[in-house]
Protein backbone atom coordinates (compact mmCIF):
# COMPACT_ATOMS: atom_id res chain seq x y z
CA UNK A 1 0.00 0.00 0.00
CA UNK A 2 1.08 3.71 -1.06
CA UNK A 3 2.07 4.94 2.73
CA UNK A 4 1.47 8.63 1.70
CA UNK A 5 -2.43 7.41 2.06
CA UNK A 6 -1.86 7.20 5.36
CA UNK A 7 -0.64 11.15 5.83
CA UNK A 8 -4.15 12.31 4.42
CA UNK A 9 -6.73 14.06 6.58
CA UNK A 10 -10.59 12.56 6.65
CA UNK A 11 -12.94 15.48 4.93
CA UNK A 12 -14.37 17.88 6.76
CA UNK A 13 -18.05 16.50 6.60
CA UNK A 14 -16.82 13.17 7.50
CA UNK A 15 -15.63 14.77 10.93
CA UNK A 16 -18.49 17.17 11.20
CA UNK A 17 -20.79 13.40 11.01
CA UNK A 18 -18.63 12.10 13.44
CA UNK A 19 -18.66 14.75 15.54
CA UNK A 20 -22.49 14.93 15.56
CA UNK A 21 -23.65 11.02 15.61
CA UNK A 22 -25.15 11.29 19.14
CA UNK A 23 -27.68 14.28 18.42
CA UNK A 24 -31.09 13.68 17.81
CA UNK A 25 -32.08 16.80 15.69
CA UNK A 26 -35.33 18.71 16.76
CA UNK A 27 -38.16 16.40 15.65
CA UNK A 28 -40.46 19.22 14.94
CA UNK A 29 -38.34 21.01 12.45
CA UNK A 30 -37.43 20.24 8.78
CA UNK A 31 -33.75 19.92 8.44
CA UNK A 32 -31.91 22.69 6.79
CA UNK A 33 -28.15 22.31 5.47
CA UNK A 34 -26.02 24.79 5.55
CA UNK A 35 -23.39 22.54 5.31
CA UNK A 36 -21.84 21.62 1.82
CA UNK A 37 -21.18 23.73 -0.47
CA UNK A 38 -23.07 22.44 -3.33
CA UNK A 39 -24.50 24.48 -5.76
CA UNK A 40 -28.05 23.71 -6.15
CA UNK A 41 -29.37 26.16 -8.87
CA UNK A 42 -31.37 24.54 -11.64
CA UNK A 43 -29.22 23.58 -13.96
CA UNK A 44 -30.19 25.92 -17.57
CA UNK A 45 -31.86 24.24 -20.36
CA UNK A 46 -28.84 24.94 -22.69
CA UNK A 47 -26.76 23.19 -21.57
CA UNK A 48 -29.28 20.11 -21.22
CA UNK A 49 -29.94 20.72 -24.29
CA UNK A 50 -26.97 20.61 -26.10
CA UNK A 51 -25.71 17.89 -24.01
CA UNK A 52 -28.90 15.25 -25.33
CA UNK A 53 -28.04 16.74 -29.06
CA UNK A 54 -24.09 15.14 -28.86
CA UNK A 55 -25.83 11.90 -27.86
CA UNK A 56 -23.97 10.50 -31.07
CA UNK A 57 -20.55 11.41 -29.90
CA UNK A 58 -20.65 8.35 -27.44
CA UNK A 59 -19.22 6.29 -30.04
CA UNK A 60 -15.63 7.95 -30.17
CA UNK A 61 -13.19 8.30 -27.58
CA UNK A 62 -11.92 11.85 -26.96
CA UNK A 63 -8.50 13.26 -26.56
CA UNK A 64 -6.89 14.32 -23.17
CA UNK A 65 -6.73 18.22 -24.67
CA UNK A 66 -10.34 18.09 -25.86
CA UNK A 67 -11.65 19.37 -29.24
CA UNK A 68 -10.63 22.47 -30.85
CA UNK A 69 -14.11 23.75 -30.74
CA UNK A 70 -14.01 23.65 -27.00
CA UNK A 71 -10.42 25.16 -26.29
CA UNK A 72 -12.08 28.18 -28.41
CA UNK A 73 -14.92 28.38 -26.78
CA UNK A 74 -12.94 28.78 -23.17
CA UNK A 75 -10.71 31.06 -24.98
CA UNK A 76 -13.00 33.18 -26.29
CA UNK A 77 -14.87 33.07 -22.59
CA UNK A 78 -11.19 33.86 -21.34
CA UNK A 79 -11.16 36.90 -23.40
CA UNK A 80 -14.51 38.56 -23.05
CA UNK A 81 -14.41 37.60 -18.81
CA UNK A 82 -10.84 39.02 -18.21
CA UNK A 83 -9.59 40.68 -21.41
CA UNK A 84 -6.65 38.20 -21.56
CA UNK A 85 -5.79 36.55 -24.68
CA UNK A 86 -5.11 33.03 -24.71
CA UNK A 87 -3.66 30.45 -27.71
CA UNK A 88 -6.27 28.00 -27.07
CA UNK A 89 -3.77 25.03 -28.64
CA UNK A 90 -1.10 25.92 -26.06
CA UNK A 91 -2.71 27.39 -23.21
CA UNK A 92 -5.93 25.72 -22.70
CA UNK A 93 -6.42 22.14 -21.62
CA UNK A 94 -10.07 21.01 -20.49
CA UNK A 95 -10.31 18.98 -17.19
CA UNK A 96 -13.12 17.15 -15.59
CA UNK A 97 -13.76 19.88 -12.44
CA UNK A 98 -11.75 21.90 -11.18
CA UNK A 99 -11.01 19.19 -8.27
CA UNK A 100 -9.35 16.67 -10.34
CA UNK A 101 -7.03 18.97 -11.80
CA UNK A 102 -6.27 20.96 -8.56
CA UNK A 103 -4.98 17.38 -7.15
CA UNK A 104 -3.00 16.43 -10.59
CA UNK A 105 -1.10 19.41 -11.05
CA UNK A 106 1.05 18.90 -7.96
CA UNK A 107 1.65 15.56 -9.17
CA UNK A 108 2.96 16.85 -12.06
CA UNK A 109 4.85 19.35 -10.09
CA UNK A 110 6.30 18.40 -7.06
CA UNK A 111 9.67 17.10 -7.15
CA UNK A 112 9.66 15.20 -4.51
CA UNK A 113 13.59 14.08 -4.50
CA UNK A 114 14.37 17.90 -3.61
CA UNK A 115 14.74 17.78 0.43
CA UNK A 116 12.17 19.68 2.40
CA UNK A 117 9.78 19.73 -1.14
CA UNK A 118 6.73 22.12 0.08
CA UNK A 119 3.64 22.90 -0.99
CA UNK A 120 2.34 26.52 0.64
CA UNK A 121 -1.60 26.81 1.12
CA UNK A 122 -3.87 29.24 2.17
CA UNK A 123 -6.04 28.13 5.76
CA UNK A 124 -8.20 28.10 5.82
CA UNK A 125 -8.31 26.18 2.73
CA UNK A 126 -10.41 23.72 0.08
CA UNK A 127 -8.81 20.48 1.83
CA UNK A 128 -7.92 18.73 -2.25
CA UNK A 129 -5.01 21.09 -1.46
CA UNK A 130 -3.49 19.25 0.88
CA UNK A 131 -3.89 15.49 -0.25
CA UNK A 132 -2.72 16.42 -3.41
CA UNK A 133 0.31 17.83 -1.99
CA UNK A 134 0.93 15.10 0.74
CA UNK A 135 0.49 12.75 -1.73
CA UNK A 136 2.99 14.16 -4.28
CA UNK A 137 5.65 13.69 -1.77
CA UNK A 138 5.80 17.16 -0.95
CA UNK A 139 5.12 18.86 3.04
CA UNK A 140 2.39 21.57 3.70
CA UNK A 141 3.41 24.86 4.78
CA UNK A 142 0.20 26.53 6.13
CA UNK A 143 -0.84 30.66 5.98
CA UNK A 144 -3.32 32.26 7.81
CA UNK A 145 -6.05 34.24 6.27
CA UNK A 146 -7.42 36.49 9.48
CA UNK A 147 -10.64 39.15 9.74
CA UNK A 148 -8.13 41.89 10.47
CA UNK A 149 -6.48 41.64 7.00
CA UNK A 150 -9.97 41.08 5.24
CA UNK A 151 -9.35 37.47 5.27
CA UNK A 152 -6.02 37.86 3.13
CA UNK A 153 -3.36 35.67 4.01
CA UNK A 154 -0.50 36.89 5.53
CA UNK A 155 2.04 35.40 3.21
CA UNK A 156 4.66 37.55 4.46
CA UNK A 157 4.66 35.36 7.89
CA UNK A 158 6.28 32.50 5.58
CA UNK A 159 9.71 32.82 6.08
CA UNK A 160 12.71 33.08 3.47
CA UNK A 161 13.58 29.20 4.29
CA UNK A 162 10.20 28.16 3.67
CA UNK A 163 9.19 30.30 0.66
CA UNK A 164 13.16 29.00 -1.07
CA UNK A 165 11.52 25.06 -0.41
CA UNK A 166 8.17 25.82 -2.09
CA UNK A 167 7.68 24.16 -5.33
CA UNK A 168 4.18 25.25 -5.70
CA UNK A 169 1.42 27.85 -3.96
CA UNK A 170 -2.32 27.40 -4.06
CA UNK A 171 -4.33 30.77 -3.57
CA UNK A 172 -7.93 30.53 -3.61
CA UNK A 173 -9.62 33.72 -4.85
CA UNK A 174 -12.82 34.12 -4.33
CA UNK A 175 -12.19 32.48 -1.25
CA UNK A 176 -13.60 29.03 0.32
CA UNK A 177 -15.31 29.59 3.02
CA UNK A 178 -14.26 33.69 3.37
CA UNK A 179 -15.28 35.17 0.08
CA UNK A 180 -11.55 36.88 0.24
CA UNK A 181 -11.09 38.37 -3.48
CA UNK A 182 -7.15 39.04 -3.71
CA UNK A 183 -6.59 42.15 -5.02
CA UNK A 184 -3.40 43.30 -7.29
CA UNK A 185 -1.29 44.12 -4.89
CA UNK A 186 -1.59 40.61 -3.25
CA UNK A 187 -0.85 39.51 -6.92
CA UNK A 188 1.95 41.00 -7.35
CA UNK A 189 3.64 40.41 -4.22
CA UNK A 190 2.88 36.86 -4.81
CA UNK A 191 4.55 36.80 -8.20
CA UNK A 192 8.13 38.56 -6.80
CA UNK A 193 7.97 35.86 -4.46
CA UNK A 194 7.58 33.09 -7.64
CA UNK A 195 10.49 35.09 -9.38
CA UNK A 196 12.25 35.12 -6.88
CA UNK A 197 11.96 31.29 -5.58
CA UNK A 198 11.01 29.53 -8.56
CA UNK A 199 7.60 28.08 -7.20
CA UNK A 200 4.37 27.53 -9.11
CA UNK A 201 1.08 29.46 -8.32
CA UNK A 202 -1.98 26.89 -8.85
CA UNK A 203 -4.87 29.90 -8.76
CA UNK A 204 -7.83 27.90 -8.15
CA UNK A 205 -10.88 30.74 -9.57
CA UNK A 206 -14.17 28.28 -9.42
CA UNK A 207 -16.27 31.22 -7.48
CA UNK A 208 -15.16 33.88 -9.74
CA UNK A 209 -18.50 34.40 -11.64
CA UNK A 210 -20.64 34.13 -7.82
CA UNK A 211 -20.43 38.08 -7.71
CA UNK A 212 -22.75 40.70 -6.22
CA UNK A 213 -21.93 43.86 -7.32
CA UNK A 214 -22.11 45.73 -11.04
CA UNK A 215 -19.32 46.21 -13.67
CA UNK A 216 -20.05 50.10 -13.01
CA UNK A 217 -18.44 49.63 -9.58
CA UNK A 218 -15.33 48.51 -9.55
CA UNK A 219 -15.07 48.01 -5.64
CA UNK A 220 -17.77 45.64 -5.93
CA UNK A 221 -17.62 44.45 -9.73
CA UNK A 222 -16.04 41.31 -11.21
CA UNK A 223 -13.42 39.57 -9.47
CA UNK A 224 -9.91 40.10 -10.64
CA UNK A 225 -8.39 37.07 -11.71
CA UNK A 226 -4.87 35.35 -11.98
CA UNK A 227 -4.43 35.50 -15.56
CA UNK A 228 -5.66 38.93 -15.53
CA UNK A 229 -3.84 40.41 -12.64
CA UNK A 230 -0.44 39.08 -14.63
CA UNK A 231 -1.67 40.64 -17.29
CA UNK A 232 -1.37 43.94 -16.02
CA UNK A 233 1.50 43.62 -14.42
CA UNK A 234 3.15 42.89 -17.83
CA UNK A 235 3.27 39.19 -17.58
CA UNK A 236 1.94 37.90 -20.20
CA UNK A 237 3.64 35.15 -20.42
CA UNK A 238 2.42 34.04 -17.32
CA UNK A 239 4.99 32.37 -16.32
CA UNK A 240 4.96 30.40 -13.22
CA UNK A 241 1.28 30.85 -13.25
CA UNK A 242 -1.57 28.28 -14.17
CA UNK A 243 -5.44 29.35 -13.49
CA UNK A 244 -8.38 26.10 -12.39
CA UNK A 245 -11.72 27.02 -12.95
CA UNK A 246 -15.26 25.27 -13.78
CA UNK A 247 -18.85 25.39 -14.34
CA UNK A 248 -19.87 23.75 -10.87
CA UNK A 249 -21.02 27.01 -9.36
CA UNK A 250 -21.01 29.35 -12.61
CA UNK A 251 -23.55 27.49 -14.36
CA UNK A 252 -24.90 25.44 -11.47
CA UNK A 253 -23.43 22.00 -13.36
CA UNK A 254 -21.56 20.33 -10.02
CA UNK A 255 -22.59 16.94 -11.94
CA UNK A 256 -20.98 17.67 -15.24
CA UNK A 257 -17.33 17.99 -14.37
CA UNK A 258 -16.21 20.36 -16.80
CA UNK A 259 -13.79 23.04 -16.18
CA UNK A 260 -9.83 24.09 -17.54
CA UNK A 261 -6.56 24.97 -16.56
CA UNK A 262 -5.07 28.07 -18.60
CA UNK A 263 -1.79 29.62 -18.07
CA UNK A 264 1.88 29.05 -18.67
CA UNK A 265 2.83 26.99 -21.85
CA UNK A 266 5.76 25.22 -20.14
CA UNK A 267 3.26 23.85 -17.55
CA UNK A 268 0.52 22.98 -19.67
CA UNK A 269 2.80 21.19 -21.71
CA UNK A 270 3.98 18.91 -18.97
CA UNK A 271 0.70 18.35 -17.62
CA UNK A 272 -1.06 17.46 -20.58
CA UNK A 273 1.49 14.58 -20.97
CA UNK A 274 1.03 13.48 -17.20
CA UNK A 275 -2.81 13.46 -17.71
CA UNK A 276 -2.61 11.84 -20.84
CA UNK A 277 -1.63 9.05 -18.67
CA UNK A 278 -3.76 9.95 -15.89
CA UNK A 279 -7.03 9.05 -18.41
CA UNK A 280 -9.07 12.25 -17.77
CA UNK A 281 -10.17 13.36 -20.85
CA UNK A 282 -13.53 14.88 -20.69
CA UNK A 283 -16.53 13.10 -22.73
CA UNK A 284 -17.58 14.26 -25.92
CA UNK A 285 -21.32 14.84 -24.46
CA UNK A 286 -19.63 16.50 -21.74
CA UNK A 287 -17.40 19.16 -24.38
CA UNK A 288 -20.66 19.93 -26.39
CA UNK A 289 -22.46 21.05 -23.10
CA UNK A 290 -19.57 22.92 -22.03
CA UNK A 291 -19.35 25.30 -25.36
CA UNK A 292 -22.77 26.02 -24.98
CA UNK A 293 -22.45 26.82 -21.13
CA UNK A 294 -18.78 28.97 -22.24
CA UNK A 295 -20.89 31.08 -24.05
CA UNK A 296 -23.22 32.02 -22.51
CA UNK A 297 -23.23 34.67 -19.66
CA UNK A 298 -27.48 35.19 -19.30
CA UNK A 299 -27.85 32.32 -16.87
CA UNK A 300 -24.80 33.24 -15.01
CA UNK A 301 -26.31 36.97 -14.56
CA UNK A 302 -29.79 34.98 -12.90
CA UNK A 303 -28.06 32.99 -11.04
CA UNK A 304 -26.13 35.74 -8.96
CA UNK A 305 -29.30 37.29 -9.34
CA UNK A 306 -30.42 34.36 -6.98
CA UNK A 307 -27.74 34.65 -4.73
CA UNK A 308 -27.47 38.75 -4.35
CA UNK A 309 -31.33 37.93 -3.34
CA UNK A 310 -30.02 35.39 -0.26
CA UNK A 311 -27.31 37.86 0.91
CA UNK A 312 -29.61 40.79 0.98
CA UNK A 313 -32.29 38.60 2.84
CA UNK A 314 -30.33 36.71 5.18
CA UNK A 315 -27.80 39.39 6.39
CA UNK A 316 -30.12 41.62 7.97
CA UNK A 317 -31.36 38.62 10.04
CA UNK A 318 -28.01 37.62 10.99
CA UNK A 319 -26.07 40.56 11.50
CA UNK A 320 -28.08 42.20 14.86
CA UNK A 321 -26.67 38.65 16.28
CA UNK A 322 -23.65 37.47 14.78
CA UNK A 323 -20.28 39.17 13.30
CA UNK A 324 -20.99 38.45 10.09
CA UNK A 325 -20.17 40.28 6.87
CA UNK A 326 -20.94 40.44 3.14
CA UNK A 327 -17.93 38.24 1.00
CA UNK A 328 -16.59 40.00 -1.75
CA UNK A 329 -17.88 37.04 -4.03
CA UNK A 330 -18.96 33.30 -3.61
CA UNK A 331 -21.94 31.62 -2.00
CA UNK A 332 -20.57 31.44 1.89
CA UNK A 333 -20.94 33.12 4.64
CA UNK A 334 -18.08 33.20 7.15
CA UNK A 335 -19.54 34.18 10.97
CA UNK A 336 -17.90 34.83 14.25
CA UNK A 337 -19.66 33.19 16.94
CA UNK A 338 -20.21 34.29 20.67
CA UNK A 339 -17.84 32.59 22.90
CA UNK A 340 -15.49 31.43 20.26
CA UNK A 341 -16.51 27.65 20.20
CA UNK A 342 -17.87 27.22 17.12
CA UNK A 343 -18.07 23.31 17.74
CA UNK A 344 -20.34 23.66 20.52
CA UNK A 345 -22.32 26.60 18.90
CA UNK A 346 -23.10 24.51 15.57
CA UNK A 347 -23.43 20.82 17.66
CA UNK A 348 -26.30 23.00 19.56
CA UNK A 349 -27.96 24.82 16.15
CA UNK A 350 -28.28 21.20 14.72
CA UNK A 351 -29.79 19.35 18.13
CA UNK A 352 -32.47 22.53 18.55
CA UNK A 353 -32.71 24.34 15.55
CA UNK A 354 -32.28 21.50 12.91
CA UNK A 355 -30.04 23.79 10.92
CA UNK A 356 -26.42 22.37 10.07
CA UNK A 357 -23.45 24.93 8.98
CA UNK A 358 -19.34 23.62 9.29
CA UNK A 359 -17.74 24.36 12.03
CA UNK A 360 -14.30 26.64 10.95
CA UNK A 361 -11.89 24.42 12.51
CA UNK A 362 -12.79 21.71 10.10
CA UNK A 363 -11.25 23.58 7.06
CA UNK A 364 -8.19 24.59 8.42
CA UNK A 365 -5.17 23.49 10.57
CA UNK A 366 -3.28 24.07 13.54
CA UNK A 367 -0.55 26.12 13.03
CA UNK A 368 1.58 27.21 15.91
CA UNK A 369 -1.15 26.41 18.59
CA UNK A 370 -3.77 28.39 16.51
CA UNK A 371 -6.30 27.47 14.59
CA UNK A 372 -7.24 30.18 12.17
CA UNK A 373 -11.09 28.53 11.40
CA UNK A 374 -11.57 28.46 15.32
CA UNK A 375 -15.15 30.17 16.20
CA UNK A 376 -16.05 30.85 12.98
CA UNK A 377 -18.64 28.39 11.26
CA UNK A 378 -19.35 28.37 7.31
CA UNK A 379 -22.84 28.51 5.76
CA UNK A 380 -23.53 27.87 2.54
CA UNK A 381 -26.51 30.07 1.01
CA UNK A 382 -26.85 26.84 -1.12
CA UNK A 383 -30.59 26.26 -0.19
CA UNK A 384 -33.69 27.76 -1.78
CA UNK A 385 -34.26 31.03 -1.18
CA UNK A 386 -36.75 30.42 1.49
CA UNK A 387 -34.70 27.54 3.24
CA UNK A 388 -32.20 30.36 3.70
CA UNK A 389 -34.62 32.78 5.11
CA UNK A 390 -35.83 29.91 7.48
CA UNK A 391 -32.62 28.82 8.44
CA UNK A 392 -31.39 32.73 9.32
CA UNK A 393 -34.50 33.24 11.43
CA UNK A 394 -33.89 30.04 13.35
CA UNK A 395 -29.93 30.72 13.47
CA UNK A 396 -30.83 34.26 15.16
CA UNK A 397 -33.53 32.84 17.83
CA UNK A 398 -30.51 29.90 18.60
CA UNK A 399 -27.79 33.07 18.90
CA UNK A 400 -30.08 35.01 21.28
CA UNK A 401 -30.46 32.30 23.84
CA UNK A 402 -27.12 30.82 23.15
CA UNK A 403 -24.85 30.61 26.04
CA UNK A 404 -20.97 29.48 25.26
CA UNK A 405 -19.96 26.82 28.05
CA UNK A 406 -15.90 26.25 28.17
CA UNK A 407 -14.55 24.60 25.17
CA UNK A 408 -15.43 21.54 23.85
CA UNK A 409 -12.23 19.19 22.95
CA UNK A 410 -12.19 18.07 19.32
C1 LIG B 1 -12.31 26.14 -3.36
C2 LIG B 1 -12.80 25.06 -4.23
N1 LIG B 1 -12.04 24.70 -5.28
C3 LIG B 1 -12.44 23.73 -6.12
C4 LIG B 1 -13.63 23.05 -5.93
C5 LIG B 1 -13.97 21.95 -6.89
O1 LIG B 1 -15.09 22.17 -7.64
P1 LIG B 1 -15.29 21.47 -9.05
O2 LIG B 1 -14.43 20.22 -9.06
O3 LIG B 1 -16.72 21.16 -9.12
O4 LIG B 1 -14.81 22.43 -10.08
C6 LIG B 1 -14.45 23.39 -4.86
C7 LIG B 1 -15.72 22.67 -4.64
O5 LIG B 1 -16.48 22.87 -3.77
C8 LIG B 1 -14.03 24.42 -3.99
O6 LIG B 1 -14.76 24.81 -2.94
Amino acid sequence: MNPLLARLHPYPFERWRELTQDIVPAPGLAPISLGIGEPRHATPALIEEALVKALPGLSRYPSTLGEPALREAIAGWVQRRYGVTLDPARQVIPVTGSREALFAFAQTVIDPTKPGATVVCPNPFYQIYEGAALLAGAQTAFVASDPARGFAADWDAVDEATWARTQLLYVCSPGNPTGAVMPLAEWQRLFELSDRHGFVIASDECYSEIWFGDEADPARGAPLGGLQAAMRLGRDDFRNLVMFTSLSKRSNVPGLRSGFVAGDTALLKAFLLYRTYHGSAMGPLVQAASIAAWGDEAHVRANQALYRAKFDAVLPLLQPVLDVQRPDAAFYLWAAVPGGDEIAYARGLLAQYNVAVLPGRLLARDVGGRNPGAGRIRMALVAPLADCVEAARRIAAYTLTYRPTSREPL
